[in-house]
């Protein structure tokens, strides 16, 4: 298994690229399922996590070829089932549940399975595809959903922690080919999101109110096949502001989707890091001394889940007490027990994490648990003192295009080991 050997302490500066958005591009790879006509996509970033899909994609039958960020999908014929073996891998996948029982009528699809960063329950897709007239059991690991003919409905996805991403996206391309109207309340308004209902217009879809919390969806009787670009990743972007941060240096990121990060900025301001907008990038340049800082993770608009961990590591790194409480997946905190071994002062207890900054963190061996926790590390290893080694950074490859390769580009000493 590849391992990082990082060795700290150097301010970052230059520039870096940010790729297309992973978590636009996983659902959007989905719908061309919704189509038999072919589809073609850019900026498709090339991870792990990407290729899983494209791997369902042609198990379910569809022709996909992947070169230079474009991918083209030809899904003219296709079977409604993926099996556990390919699901378990990611659990995205579970997105092609709306669109093979709107295209199929039937569908069959494992259930996604355990997550370290906590329970996660599809209850809210089911309940979401239930409303527009499917039939749905559970039956040996596998979610089978069948339909006569699916019709417009009015759904309400609210949960206990707020609304649904991958539920709102199921929810909504199924209902493109319902008929009538269905109203989606509690609908989630994250970039992604509207980037995906974005090239459902683009197919055909009647789509209105994305980004708004209730989506109206009217349902057509067939898609076609379009062309579309995919939005730059705020979560990318966000973890290499945190990388000029965390090591006081000087980075520009290159199309960063400045207007999708307004609250990572605004964290980053608080800790006192000066950021400025440049045409189609962000600059983000920090020097000593920062300052400590409190944050509450929220759905869209408020602070992503997803940029958690990596100002957890920031947090260990400046003067005072900072306080982070992460609303959406309370238990995804997996990471500050590795960050304590690297010389962090924190404490966890229920949702929240307390943190005393100290001046140098110190390098050690750590072990990633899931993608944003192990981006934490790697960021955490860019200020310690001496080599960290980050050990299982597959699941940093999910995620992440090329980390290695753009942290080197900007002067990070970070080494592959195979
Ligand atoms: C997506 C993102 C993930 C991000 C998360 C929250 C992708 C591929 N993944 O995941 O990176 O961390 O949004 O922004 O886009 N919930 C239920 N019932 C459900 C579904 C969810 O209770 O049926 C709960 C979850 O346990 C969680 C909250 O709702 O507490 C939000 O989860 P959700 O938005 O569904 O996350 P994903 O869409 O899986």
């Amino acid at each position: 298994m590849d391992k990082f050997a990082i060795r700290g302490g150097i301010p970052l500066r230059g520039s870096i690229p940010i790729s297309g958005s992973k978590n636009s591009s996983l659902p959007i790879l989905a719908a061309t399922l919704l189509t038999r006509e072919r589809c073609l996509l850019h900026r498709v970033p090339d991870l792990s996590d990407i290729r899983t899909m494209l791997d369902i994609l042609r198990y379910l039958g569809a022709e996909v070829s992947f070169s230079d960020g474009t991918v083209v999908v030809d899904a003219r014929k296709i079977a409604g089932e993926a099996p556990y073996d390919l699901v378990r891998r990611m659990r995205a996948s579970v997105c092609v549940l709306g669109p093979l029982l709107a295209r199929c009528g039937r569908t069959k699809v494992s259930l996604p399975g355990g997550c370290v960063i906590g329970d996660r329950p599809i209850d809210l897709h089911l309940r979401g595809l239930e409303a527009l007239g499917s039939r749905i059991t559970l039956s040996k690991g596998y979610v089978v959903a069948e339909t006569s003919g699916l019709v417009g409905a009015r759904i309400s996805l609210q949960g206990p922690h707020g609304s649904t991403v991958l539920g709102t996206d199921n929810v909504m391309m199924a209902a493109c080919l319902a008929r009538g109207t269905t109203l989606i309340e509690h609908a989630a308004s994250e970039p992604e999101v509207c980037d995906l209902a974005t090239f459902l217009r683009s197919m055909g879809a009647r789509i209105r109110g994305e980004g708004t919390g209730c989506l109206e969806i009217e349902g057509v009787d067939q898609l076609h096949g379009a062309e579309h670009t995919v939005v730059s990743d705020r979560i990318e972007a966000g973890t290499f502001a945190v990388a000029a941060a965390i090591t006081r240096g000087d980075i520009l990121l290159e199309e960063a989707p400045v207007k999708h990060m307004e609250s990572t900025l605004c964290a980053l301001r608080e800790a006192g890091v000066s950021l400025e907008t440049e045409k189609n990038s962000l600059r983000v340049h920090a020097t000593d001394p920062l300052r400590s800082f409190q944050l509450r993770t929220s759905t869209y608009p408020g602070f992503p889940t997803d940029m958690q961990a990596q100002f957890c590591a920031l947090a260990a790194t400046v003067p005072g007490r900072s306080e982070i409480a992460d609303d959406v997946f309370p238990n995804r905190f997996m990471h500050i027990s590795e960050l304590k071994r690297m010389g962090a002062s924190a404490g966890l207890s229920a949702n929240r994490t307390v943190i005393h900054g100290v001046a140098r963190l110190s390098g050690a061996p750590v072990m990633a648990s899931d993608l944003r926790a192990s981006a934490a590390l790697v960021l955490a290893g860019l200020q310690a003192e001496n080599t960290t080694i980050v050990h299982r950074v597959y699941h940093i490859d999910r995620g992440y295009e090329r980390i290695d390769a753009k942290l080197r580009a900007v002067g990070a000493d970070i080494e592959r080991q195979r």
